[in-house]
C-alpha cells in the first residue's frame, strides 16, 4: 500500500511534467487548436504557453461509497479535458472554453461566488480553494476543451484539477497529491456545494496507464494493481444516454444524509459511540451482518449497498489480479444492481442503457458512470464484439427512448496516465 501521507513525507512531486511529443495523434491536434486559440482570443505568445492535460475518470467497482469512506476503484481514460494557458500576471483570470459560450473573467484579489449551472464555477472554486491555503497573485489566460459528455465521467474534477494545476504552475507553488485531492474536495463541497468523496480527483490524479487503482478513502492509502499478463483483450466502452442535469439538483446529496442516518442508527443499536459525523464506514461489518434488517427498508437498503460494494471491490481486485475479466464484469454488473435496487440512483433511460449492455454478447460487465443519475453509462468489452455492441446499443436505445437518440454517443476507451502538464 502507498500512503498518500507518506508521499507527504517523501516530498514526492506531484505532477510528471511530459513533452507534447508523448501525446496522441489526437490529442496533438486538439492541443494545437488551443494554443492557435490562445493565441488568437487573447493575443499569447506561444512560448509561454502550456498545457494540462486533465482525464476523465471511470470506477468500475466502488460506486457510491467514497462519501462513507468506503473502497473504491478507478483509472483514467484516453479522454481528457485539455486546458492551453499562460500567466496573467495582472491577478486576473480569463477562460474560454471551446464547449461552452461566452467568457469567464474574474480577478484573484476578489472571486464572485458561484453562479447557478455556470461553467466558471470550478475556476472561481479552484481560486477560492488555492486562495484559502496558499499566496496565490498571478491570474491565467486560458482556453479549454473537453472531448466526452458530461455525466459521470467526472468532467467536474476534470476542469477543477486543471485549474488548480494552472494556477499553482504560474504562482510557483508545487502542492502534493494529497493536498490537491483535499483542495478539489473544497472546490467540491465548499464551493459548488455537492457532499462528495474523493473517488473522483484522486483516480484523476493517481492514475497510471494499464493500471487499475485501489483506494482505502478512510486509510487513504492506495495500490496501483497492474493489469496482469495473463489478462485477456478488454476495452472499455462509454455510452452517452444524452440526461445531462447538474449535480447539485439530483437526489445525491440526499443519498448522503440517508447514509449518514443508516450509519447513525446502526452505531446506536449496537450501543457504540458516535462519532460527530457518522458514515457507514464507522460500522463494524458483524454490525451489518445482525442489525441491518432492523432499520427501516429505505435506510436499509443504502446500507446494503454500501456493505456489498465494499465487497465487491476487493473481490473485484482480487478478479484483476488473477486476470479474470469475467469475475471482475460479473461485479460490475452486480454493482449496477444494487445501485439502482439498493441505492436507488438510476434514472430510466440510464437503466435502460445498463440493461442493454448486460445482456450484449462480449459485455462482460456493466454499470452506470458515477452518481448514476444522468449521463454515461461503462462496460467492461471484449473488443472483438466492438461493432456487435455499437450496433445493439444504437438500434435498442433509440428505440426505448426517442427524444434521446440525436445525443446518443458510443466511445470505445482505454486506460491512460492520470493529470499531466505539458
Ligand atoms: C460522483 C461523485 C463521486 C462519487 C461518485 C459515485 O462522481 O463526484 O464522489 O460519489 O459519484 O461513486
Amino acid at each position: 500500500m502507498i500512503s498518500l501521507t507518506s508521499q507527504l513525507e517523501a516530498g514526492k512531486a506531484v505532477f510528471d511534467v511530459i513533452d507534447l511529443r508523448s501525446l496522441s495523434e489526437r490529442d496533438l491536434r486538439r492541443a494545437e487548436r488551443l494554443v492557435a486559440e490562445l493565441r488568437r482570443r487573447f493575443g499569447a505568445k506561444e512560448e509561454d504557453v502550456r498545457i494540462v492535460k486533465s482525464p476523465y475518470r471511470i470506477a468500475p467497482l466502488g460506486a457510491h461509497v467514497d462519501h462513507q469512506l468506503g473502497r473504491v476503484t478507478g483509472m483514467a481514460i484516453d479522454r481528457s479535458t485539455l486546458l492551453a494557458f499562460v500567466p496573467n500576471p495582472s491577478g486576473r483570470v480569463r477562460l474560454e472554453s471551446l464547449n461552452f459560450p461566452g467568457r469567464v473573467e474574474f480577478d484573484l484579489r476578489e472571486v464572485p461566488p458561484p453562479q447557478n449551472g455556470d461553467w466558471g464555477n470550478y475556476a472561481r472554486g479552484a481560486a477560492v480553494a488555492l486562495k484559502s491555503h496558499y499566496r496565490i497573485e498571478v491570474g491565467i489566460d486560458g482556453v479549454l476543451e473537453g472531448n466526452m459528455p458530461i455525466g459521470g465521467l467526472s468532467s467536474s474534477a476534470s476542469v477543477g484539477l486543471a485549474y488548480l494545476l494552472a494556477l499553482e504552475h504560474v504562482n510557483g507553488l508545487k502542492v502534493l497529491a494529497k493536498d490537491n485531492i483535499a483542495l478539489d474536495k473544497d472546490i467540491e463541497n465548499g464551493y459548488i456545494g455537492l457532499n462528495n468523496g474523493i473517488l473522483d480527483q484522486s483516480s484523476i490524479l493517481l492514475a497510471r496507464r494499464e493500471n487499475l487503482m485501489y483506494l482505502d478513502c478512510l486509510t487513504e492509502d492506495y495500490q496501483l494493481h497492474a493489469v496482469p499478463e495473463v489478462m485477456g483483450e478488454f476495452e472499455f466502452v462509454v455510452v452517452y444516454s444524452g440526461v445531462t442535469k447538474n449535480l447539485v439538483g439530483t437526489g445525491y446529496n440526499q443519498r448522503v444524509a440517508e447514509c449518514q442516518e443508516a450509519a447513525r442508527r446502526l452505531l446506536q443499536m449496537a450501543g457504540l459511540p458516535l462519532p460527530e459525523r457518522p458514515v457507514l464506514r464507522h460500522v463494524p461489518e458483524d454490525v451489518f451482518e445482525q442489525k441491518l434488517d432492523e432499520l427501516p427498508e429505505m435506510l436499509a437498503k443504502r446500507a446494503r449497498h454500501f456493505h456489498t460494494e465494499n465487497r465487491r471491490v476487493l473481490e473485484g481486485i482480487e478478479a484483476w489480479r488473477r486476470g479474470d475479466l469475467h469475475t471482475f464484469g460479473r461485479l460490475m454488473s452486480e454493482s449496477g444492481r444494487s445501485s439502482i435496487e439498493n441505492y436507488e440512483c438510476g434514472s430510466p433511460p440510464l437503466i435502460a442503457l445498463y440493461e442493454i449492455l448486460v445482456s450484449t454478447d462480449g459485455v462482460f460487465g456493466a454499470r452506470f458512470s458515477g452518481a448514476g443519475f444522468r449521463g454515461n453509462c461503462i462496460g467492461l468489452i471484449d473488443p472483438a464484439f466492438r461493432e456487435a455492441v455499437r450496433l445493439r446499443v444504437l438500434d435498442e436505445y433509440p428505440r426505448r427512448f426517442p427524444e434521446y437518440a440525436s445525443q446518443l454517443s458510443v466511445t470505445f476507451c482505454k486506460m491512460d496516465d492520470g493529470l499531466r502538464l505539458l
